[in-house]
């Protein structure tokens, strides 16, 4: 586990003395040895000279709640909630649903560097190497319960595609139903938890994964094709930046949702999608349909062309696969 204290010692990019942490974490110097060494073996780089202490070596690019709310403030979004900021925890999406029981989550927020037990869609892990992406997690209310919320999912990928925008990353949009890709390359997901009543007020936890800047390992811990920004823009990517322009696009875009449903965003899903016209394989359960990609209906399902005519689906139910110029 990574000790919080420490990394707030930490956060300033100056040297600290082994003896000096011992003393304002009340631990050994031993002991705070260990801590470091725990951290490096993580990936943090932290540079280590004799007479002077430790010292993290790109303390800037750490997460701050405050450095998120001033670019907030700067983008003119409309006022948050809390914004929760963990260095570890399992899952930011998991806290907020906590949360959500407990007190409401309506316009929270949740960061964290590192998760020890990220999910992805369809039961899968969510790889979440410390301080190197985003992981974040935004609460809100909806009061007309789940029949309300079609689409959901998809709106929530044209916000972030939104949020990118600036980094002019080509080859950037979405593969239905939120995917958010560069080429063939998936550069973040979406995971959408509910709590409450499905027919009337429930909460909505939207969950955010994006590949900031990977390290090495993750070829050996993620199981499909990825990039991160940092490759796909040439460019060093401010995660307190970017997490500020999430959470602004998220606001806007669910202030509208509340409204319109998804049909007011469906046109701006168009123009990100990265599959109109191809032809793809859906796989729902263990039966396979080919056809060829039409686009969205209004409430987001997919529209395909297919040998028996048009069919749609829904995003709970089916996989789709690009086929590639060899048919698979
Ligand atoms: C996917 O499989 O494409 C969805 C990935 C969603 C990952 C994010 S990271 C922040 C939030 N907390 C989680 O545990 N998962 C989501």
């Amino acid at each position: 586990m990574i000790n919080a204290d420490l990394m707030k010692c930490l956060a300033d990019g100056l040297f600290h003395s082994g003896e000096a942490l011992g003393a304002r974490l009340g631990v050994t110097r031993a002991a705070v040895w260990k801590q470091i060494q725990h951290l490096t073996e993580l990936g943090v780089e932290i540079e280590s000279v004799r007479g002077k202490g430790y010292r993290l070596v790109h303390a800037q690019h750490l997460l701050s709640a405050d450095r998120i709310r001033e670019h907030l403030s700067e983008l003119g979004a409309a006022p948050l909630g809390r914004i929760d900021l963990f260095v570890e925890i399992d899952s930011t999406n998991q806290y907020l649903l906590e949360r959500s029981v407990e007190a409401g989550v309506h316009r929270s927020a949740c960061l964290a560097e590192l998760q020890t037990a990220g999910r992805g869609r369809r039961g899968r892990r969510w790889f979440s190497p410390f301080a190197r992406n985003l992981y974040l997690s935004m609460g809100w209310r909806f009061d007309s319960g789940v029949g309300a919320l079609e689409g959901l999912s998809l709106a929530v990928g044209v916000a972030l595609c939104r949020a990118l925008e600036p980094l002019q990353i080509p080859g950037l949009g979405l593969k239905w139903p939120n995917d958010v890709l560069v080429g063939m390359e998936k550069a973040a997901g979406i995971l959408i938890e509910l709590s409450g009543d499905v027919d009337t007020v429930c909460e909505v936890v939207i969950g955010v994964g994006i590949n900031v800047r990977m390290p090495d390992s993750a070829n050996a811990e993620i199981d499909q094709a990825w990039v991160d920004l940092e490759t796909a823009s040439g460019l060093d990517v401010d995660r307190n930046w970017l997490a500020a322009r999430v959470l602004c696009e998220l606001t806007r875009m669910l202030e509208g949702f509340s409204d319109t449903g998804f049909a007011g965003v469906r046109d701006a899903w168009h123009n990100l999608h990265l599959h109109g016209g191809s032809p793809v394989r859906v796989l729902v359960g263990d039966r396979e349909v080919h056809g060829v990609v039409l686009g969205v209906d209004a409430q987001g399902g997919l529209r395909l062309d297919t040998p028996e005519g048009e069919r749609v689906f829904k995003g709970g139910e089916v996989r789709l696969r690009a086929i590639d110029a060899a048919g698979f």
